[in-house]
């Protein structure tokens, strides 16, 4: 029954790409299709950007979304910072391979994330908070990043996810030249904007990958 469903799946992928003329856009298909499932496999990587700016109301529409992704005990370990001053990056992200990205695009978001957050202890939610570190933190800052991805997606905006945590020779100059606390870290940069090209999602759809019931 699953492998069926999975042929056909792969089936219908196979019909949707072969029905394709050349130069139309088509994502990699589920064989089922909608709004959200279009969305995720649209979204790719882009780094060229038109002079375009971003809506305010859209980098809000963008953060919500980031800020709507599940979190362990709903910790919500994240900070946001905004950037657009293309002046300071030089010194942000010394040295940072990605700069040509950063300065093409409208906005560059750090992803940041607090190490030190915790959570009321399971047994009583009124209690002293449990004083240990998040061990989720980057799980949750990763869920968060998609989701601000596919936001812009959806948007008609193209963006990149760039690592920083835990590469200190990327998250050490962000850290200390916008100013953050000792318990927050840089998580990842997302550069975002107007697509300057034409940039295709990959089809990444590996059935073999899928384990039923065993290895
Ligand atoms: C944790 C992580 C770190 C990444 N770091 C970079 C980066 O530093 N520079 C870059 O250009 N892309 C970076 N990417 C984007 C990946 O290269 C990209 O997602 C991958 O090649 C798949 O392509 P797609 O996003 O178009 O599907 C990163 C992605 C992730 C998830």
């Amino acid at each position: 029954m699953k492998k069926s469903l999975l042929l056909s799946a792969a089936l219908l992928t196979a019909l949707a790409l072969s029905s394709c003329g050349s130069g139309e856009k088509t994502a990699p298909s589920t064989g089922v299709d909608n709004e959200t499932i279009r969305t995720i496999m649209n979204r790719k990587s882009v780094r060229a950007f038109t002079d375009q700016a971003i809506p305010a109301e859209y980098m809000e529409a963008m953060l919500k979304a980031a800020m709507a992704a599940p979190t362990g005990s709903n910790i919500q370990p994240w900070h946001f910072v905004v950037l657009t001053d293309k002046t300071q990056y030089e010194k942000v992200f010394e040295n940072n391979f990605n700069m040509r990205i950063f300065n093409s695009a409208a906005a560059v978001v750090v992803f940041c994330g607090d190490t030190t957050v915790t959570r009321p202890p399971r047994d009583n939610p009124d209690g002293a908070p449990v004083t240990r570190p998040s061990g989720t933190w980057r799980d949750d800052l990763g869920a968060c990043t998609e989701n601000f991805l596919l936001a812009a997606e959806s948007l008609g905006l193209g963006a990149v996810w760039t690592a920083a945590y835990p590469y200190s020779e990327r998250y050490a100059s962000m850290k200390r030249e916008l100013g953050m606390p000792d318990n927050i870290l840089p998580y990842c940069a997302v550069a975002v904007g107007y697509p300057a090209n034409d940039e295709q999602p990959k089809d990444k759809w590996k059935p073999e990958r899928i384990h039923f019931d065993k290895w």
